[in-house]
């Protein structure tokens, strides 16, 4: 997907706190709608505190799609992992309301922001270095910059909008720690619930690190032989002291080791081939039925070169799917269906 720049505008008479409140069991006087049922105040309500199954009595409808974020759940990859010692289960962060793990952060960055007095709906303009779907997790308007340029690229022009714009704020995904928060405090602790603390391996390919890095320290707190695995793209392998380049995994590999990731949290990062992650794309599609991009296929690749290794028999290996893999009709992921379907003709109907 193109390299983008996100420009966003706020709806003036909503903020997200608000959002946030009606989130918390109602708890906001804005709104009118049935509550759903939740808890206390906490800086993530959205994503926390809407429980699975509500009170009797309580509706069990999401006051916005903004309240759907978070709590997506766990499958066993099946065929794909023929051969395995260890299980494989992922995460699948494609459920989220803009079918991205992206969500989690969008929401995560600008309900901080707001909090702390750095952003207002309706006058901010918020500005943001995305490959794609954090843009699409934020945005209403988006401004596309050459991606042969890169996530370099994206982040010079980024800093060009934001200086030239009076009312600007960049939320800074690579650096803003609420988008590690955001996973310490929900996706992690949903892998560790939904396994029963069983979960041995953590592997997840790496963008600006956040997944990684906020799921890694909850489960290494919580168990500290846990093991943590980063994936990056073999074609740009950065953090393993390679160079920066054009790579086929949209999200991971962003050419250089972003502020928020914590290297020492992970035993390595594994390197996975574009053309490897395309293939396994497909094979999830079409052996496990789950429709998924081309970071799920990387993630996946890396999972089962640990599912396979004998010291790993018997083991949990918990890996994520962060993107739908609709959103990649444009890519490489698709190219011979969309040739294929360029060239079909149409059938006379009489
Ligand atoms: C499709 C996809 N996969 C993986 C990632 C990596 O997630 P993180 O930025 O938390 O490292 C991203 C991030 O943009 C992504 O868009």
């Amino acid at each position: 997907m193109e390299r983008m720049v996100m420009r966003l505008m706020r709806n003036k008479n909503q903020s997200l706190r608000q959002l946030q409140g009606a989130a918390a069991g109602g708890l906001a006087s804005s709104s009118s709608a049935p509550s759903t049922a939740g808890a206390a105040a906490s800086p993530f309500s959205t994503l926390q505190q809407q429980e699975d199954h509500p009170a009797p009595g309580v509706l069990n409808i999401r006051d916005t799609a903004a309240h759907l974020i978070g709590r997506t759940p766990l499958v066993y990859l099946n065929r794909v992992t023929e051969g395995c010692g260890a299980r494989v289960a992922a995460k699948l962060e494609f459920l989220q309301p803009s079918f991205s793990v992206k969500d989690r952060p969008a929401i995560s960055m600008i309900e901080d922001a707001e909090k702390k007095g750095l952003i207002t709906p309706g006058k901010t303009t918020l500005i943001e270095p995305t490959s794609g779907n954090m843009g699409i997790g934020l945005a209403f308007m988006a401004v596309l910059t050459d991606p042969a340029k890169g996530m370099g690229g994206t982040v010079r022009k980024a800093t060009q909008l934001y200086e030239n714009h009076p009312s600007a704020f960049m939320l800074q995904q690579f650096e803003n720690p609420a988008n590690v928060q955001v996973h310490y405090e929900t996706t992690g602790p949903e892998i560790w619930e939904d396994t029963l603390g069983q979960v041995d391996i953590f592997v997840m390919g790496i963008g600006s690190g956040g997944t990684v890095t906020g799921v890694g320290k909850y489960l290494k707190e919580k168990n500290p032989n846990a093991k943590i695995y980063g994936v990056e793209p073999a074609e740009a392998n950065v953090l393993n002291g390679g160079k920066p380049g054009p790579h086929l995994i949209t999200g991971n590999g962003v050419g250089f080791k972003p502020d928020i990731l914590d290297m020492d949290i992970m035993e390595k990062v594994l390197e996975v081939k574009g053309e490897d992650a395309v293939k396994m794309a497909k094979q999830l599609a079409l052996q496990e039925g789950l429709l998924v991009g081309i970071s799920s296929g990387a993630n996946t690749v890396a999972a089962i070169e640990l599912a396979k290794r004998p010291e790993n028999k018997g083991k949990l290996i918990v890996t994520v799917h962060p993107s739908a893999g609709e959103r990649y009709l444009s890519s490489a992921l698709f190219e011979g269906l969309r040739k294929e379907a360029e060239a079909m003709q149409p059938v006379p109907v009489d």
